[in-house]
């Protein structure tokens, strides 16, 4: 379980986190959802201990990770531009994160990710000759592979469109479910967060708007925030949502 106790973060003075309390289990898939500059990168970071906090604490499986250093956290993320490395081919760039530490994944657990997510046709191209939906599996597969204990991923899907974007959702669920493995999705996309995610974190100006199961979010918004963003601000419509929920939505 990963638990979130009073994180509250600053930039220059400006409240960015405000008094952020959550928990999560063990192989939930998880969105982080909210508009623009609500804070949802910000407090992924401060999970993977990329970005310091002003107060709160990180704790995973009881154990205090405030004060650990990203390295040591066992965490990992797929950044929201993917940050592959131009000049190395698709192989070397999924690779790339064991050069030290290469006891930690078998070359047969390496080609069953490559496996699992269809790359094995394109190992040998350089990223520039790869497509997006293409790039966003490398950048997968790299944070697969160093086998981390909670997988983040910022805006996965929102620079794919239709089929892709269809599919590499599934591939998320598939791998959270088969391995178990905890995930934390950052997302500004409603329908997204509902369709893909056990529970859902709305996130408005740096505080907790609502945590919940798409379920709960849908029939009891517990604001006037959440009901807006969700019904309105983002027009979805309430057909669609009653096309995914069915007799569920009331
Ligand atoms: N390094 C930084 N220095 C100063 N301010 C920052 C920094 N990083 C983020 N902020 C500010 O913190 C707020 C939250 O930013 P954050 O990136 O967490 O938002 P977000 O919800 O991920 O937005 P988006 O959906 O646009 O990615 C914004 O007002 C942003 O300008
Ligand atoms: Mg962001």
């Amino acid at each position: 379980m990963l638990q979130l106790q009073n994180i509250s973060k600053q930039y220059d003075h400006k409240v960015v986190l405000d008094d952020i309390n959550l928990e999560i289990q063990t192989g939930e898939i998880v969105s982080l959802l909210g508009p623009s500059g609500s804070g949802k990168t910000t407090l992924l970071n401060i999970i993977l201990g990329l970005t310091t906090m002003n107060r709160g604490k990180v704790i995973f499986n009881d154990v205090d990770l405030t004060n650990v250093p990203m390295k040591r956290r066992g965490f990992n993320i797929v950044f929201q531009d993917y940050a592959l490395f131009p000049n190395l081919n698709a192989y070397d760039n999924i690779v790339y994160g064991l050069r030290n530490k290469k006891e930690v994944v078998s070359e047969k657990e390496i080609q069953d990710y490559i496996e699992f997510l269809g790359l094995k046709p394109h190992l040998a191209k350089k990223i520039g000759e790869l497509s997006g939906g293409q790039k966003q599996r490398v950048a997968l597969a790299r944070t697969l592979v160093t086998k981390p204990k909670i997988l983040l991923l910022d805006e996965p899907l929102s620079a794919l469109d239709g089929v892709i974007k269809e599919s590499i959702k599934q591939r998320i669920q598939l791998i959270a479910k088969e391995f178990k493995l905890t995930t934390i999705i950052v997302t500004h996309d409603p329908e997204e967060a509902l369709t893909l995610s056990d529970k859902i974190v709305i996130i408005n100006e740096g505080t907790i708007a609502q945590f919940g199961t798409p379920h709960e979010i849908i029939n009891q918004p517990s604001n006037h925030f959440v009901e807006e963003f969700i019904l309105k601000q983002l027009h979805i419509k309430r057909q669609n949502i009653y096309n995914l929920f069915g007799d569920n939505y009331a």
